[in-house]
């Protein structure tokens, strides 16, 4: 992957190389940061380029912020100001992902969350998939539990807590699955290492609860919207059993970085038929025009990046000192 050209760093946006922390830094080593993944959808029709949800995900990106009791210069709209400033330095004309972060920046040793000041970073990059075969993932149940709520509340989008996804992800595509799945400490699905799980049966789709130690994802929030008032299919949320996967009719990953993928295979028994099913083929339809702008009731959703007439203010970042 390419780096980026620049990046969004201490209030304006610099050449990608002037973006430097020290080794010392707080938040690379002990985990104290919190991030996003933003994706922007290029529509040729409109020569547009459309950022899915910025504000939804600036939100969510705000309150993992405050679980780690870290006070950040900016709003939801301040920051989406900053990523399309950043986007039109960059000149995207095709998909692409961003990357907010924010860290305790502090070169001190010492862990604990207060007395620390946060910087915040943005950089984006053209991106594609990420997940290769998202029509038909293999996945495994992963020998590694979830984190707790009360471990690294795995709500917030938290970076120490991926040590946790890294292991997952690692040992399962070291044994040649696609994916991992990751159950609670009850034995209970949670979801994906990046990623919100649904299971389809007798034409109801059932999702695990935001208290089953899942990232409140936006697009899980998106697709529960969908699938209720476009495709007409009842969604359900509540603890998921193993076997119930099992047992599913149909089964998908979904998320910023995933999009939405069909789970085809699990430990190498097949889901329903073994291929990508009817309902996760109408969702996938439905969601590509829905992010790309072209369905009516949702461009809402997708923010123009070039042809959005607000100037990009360029935020003084201000170093707070967050109190006990
Ligand atoms: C652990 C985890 N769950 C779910 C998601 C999906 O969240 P979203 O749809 O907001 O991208 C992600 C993606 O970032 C994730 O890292």
């Amino acid at each position: 992957m390419a780096l980026p050209r620049h990046a969004f760093f201490r209030g304006r946006v610099v050449p990608y190389a002037e973006a430097r922390i020290g080794v010392l830094t707080h938040g690379l080593n002990y985990g104290t940061g919190i991030f996003g993944g933003i994706r922007g959808y290029w529509n040729a029709d409109e020569a547009e380029l459309f950022v899915f949800r910025p504000h939804d995900h600036f939100r969510r990106f705000l309150e993992s912020a405050r679980l780690l009791d870290m006070t950040l210069p900016f709003t939801a709209e301040t920051l989406t100001e900053a990523l399309v400033g950043l986007i039109r330095t960059e000149l995207f004309r095709e998909d692409c992902y961003a990357r907010p972060l924010a860290f305790y920046g502090d070169e001190a040793i010492g862990v604990r969350l207060h007395n620390l000041s946060p910087e915040v970073s943005i950089v984006a990059m053209p991106y594609g998939r990420y997940l290769e075969n998202e029509e038909g993932i293999h996945a495994t149940i992963s020998s590694w539990r979830r984190v707790d709520d009360n471990m690294i509340p795995p709500r917030g989008k938290i970076t120490g807590s991926y040590v946790n996804s890294a292991f997952a992800k690692t040992d399962a595509q070291r044994a040649g699955f696609d994916e991992a799945i990751v159950l609670n400490a009850d034995g209970h699905i949670s979801e994906g290492s990046a990623e919100n799980f649904f299971l389809v049966k007798n034409g109801v789709a059932v999702t695990p609860p935001v208290t089953d130690n899942i990232l409140e994802g936006v697009t899980r929030r998106t697709i529960l919207e969908l699938l209720r008032e476009k495709l007409g299919i009842p969604v359900v949320e509540r603890s998921i059993d193993r076997t119930e996967l099992t047992l599913a009719d149909e089964a998908f990953f979904c998320g910023t970085g995933v999009q939405i993928a069909a789970i085809t295979r699990v430990d190498h028994r097949p889901i329903g038929a073994g291929r990508m099913g009817a309902v996760v083929t109408a969702l996938r339809s439905l969601y590509f025009d829905v992010v790309r702008g072209k369905h009516p009731d949702y461009r809402h959703w997708c923010h123009p990046v070039y042809s959005d007439a607000t100037p990009a203010p360029v935020p003084e970042t201000v170093r707070l000192r967050t109190q006990i």
